[in-house]
């Protein structure tokens, strides 16, 4: 058997939302120490959706798939559904990962998290200054 599904070979060849949004509402990186690959998610929201995402990966081939994949999977999503994204059902779209690239997934799901945070910080914000 193949090591990398054809979906992984696929988002890692011809990426989708590659890039950063400049005006992003919400911007959550995430890295892992022991590789040093670093992820980043941009968000753009309106209204309660991600109207819009991108990601910047520097990393491995399974952490940009994996990326990509999450990116497609939270597009148009609310933040509640986006947040429920486990880096479990990223690797499952992609057909599955390998053992030791599971981690590469999880930083897809961190990254994602924490770009809502940082976007719900930043509304915290906004209201105190009211
Ligand atoms: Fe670390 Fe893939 S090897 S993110």
């Amino acid at each position: 058997m193949a090591l990398y599904s054809d979906k992984v070979m696929d988002h890692f060849r011809n990426p989708r939302n590659v890039g950063i949004i400049e005006d992003a509402d919400g911007v959550g990186e995430a890295g892992n120490p022991i590789c040093g690959d670093i992820m980043k998610m941009y968000i753009k929201v309106d209204g309660d959706v991600i109207s819009d995402v991108k990601f910047e990966t520097f990393g491995c081939g399974s952490a940009i798939a994996s990326s990509s994949m999450a990116t497609e999977m939270i597009k148009g999503k609310t933040l509640d559904e986006a947040l429920t994204l486990s880096n479990k059902a990223v690797a499952e779209a992609l057909d599955g990962l390998p053992a030791n690239k599971v981690h590469c997934s999880v930083l897809a799901e961190e990254a994602i998290k924490a770009a809502i945070e940082d976007y719900r910080a930043g509304i915290a914000q906004k209201e105190q200054k009211k």
